[in-house]
């Protein structure tokens, strides 16, 4: 049975594109977690554009199941880890001008960096998972670099829109899935996932975990909305 882990993200970048402090993430992981999320994750990025050092703070003081902090290797972001203690890291690359994390951690380019840090974040008692493609070798050396955890980018399958190409791009997750798995590394996923496109994701049962965070944030906002509508509606009327 696979477990769902909730990235609050991008209700700190709702928050952000007014400047005030609503939505806040760490209320909205609270409520992902009464709902069953059993992880919460969050980005910590250097430019600070959604999660702020604030956040990453209440969150590890609030939240009562696992924490994933998303980060890049970076030095200063190394040592936020190291003092806030998440239950796990995952290592992802950054690219300021990004919208989003684009692709996989390339493990191979630069083994002996992410063998270092993965070193001191394990030395510190953090679980240490890698963000790579679906790509074997990039398994393989994630474990050689002390990984605990590959999760597996599904961005590209999430981007595909014709069925070969969604098969294709399938297949590739199904195989470095079956490396990881040959290899004892534990298995997540994410990016990209939604509502629809997570459905094929049942033939893999070897996945132990999803990471998912826009389409739910995306689903709150429509599903919330007629709600919400109601109750400004009745506040009003009677003025
Ligand atoms: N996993 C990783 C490594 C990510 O960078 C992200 C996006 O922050 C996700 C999962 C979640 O992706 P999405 O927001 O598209 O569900």
């Amino acid at each position: 049975m696979a477990r769902l882990s909730v990235n609050v993200d991008h209700v700190a970048t709702i928050r952000e594109a007014r400047g005030i402090q609503e939505p806040d993430p760490v209320l909205a992981a609270g409520l992902a977690e009464l709902a069953g999320s059993e992880g919460i994750i969050c980005h910590l990025r250097e430019d600070r554009r959604h999660i702020n050092d604030r956040d990453l703070m209440l969150l590890r003081q609030t939240i009562k199941t696992k924490l994933n902090m998303e980060m890049a290797a970076a030095e200063e972001i190394v040592g936020i880890a190291i003092e806030t203690g998440p239950d796990l890291v995952t290592l992802v690359p950054e690219k300021r001008e990004e919208l989003t994390t684009e692709g996989g951690l390339d493990v191979l380019a630069r083994p002996d960096h992410f063998r270092g840090v993965t070193e001191r974040l394990k030395e510190a008692g953090i679980q240490v998972s890698f963000f790579v493609d679906p790509v074997p070798d990039q398994v393989r050396a994630a474990l050689e670099c002390g990984a605990d955890i590959v999760e597996i980018h599904t961005g590209h399958y999430a981007d595909a829109s014709s069925e070969s190409e969604i098969v294709e791009q399938f297949n590739r997750i199904e195989k470095a899935v079956e490396t990881g798995v040959n290899i004892g590394l534990g298995i997540s996923t994410g990016h990209g996932l939604n509502y629809v496109n997570v459905k094929r994701f049942k033939a893999l049962p070897e996945i132990e975990e999803y990471s998912i965070g826009h389409s739910i944030v995306a689903r709150a906002v429509m599903v919330g909305f007629e709600r919400a509508v109601r109750e400004m509606v009745e506040l009003v009327k009677d003025f």
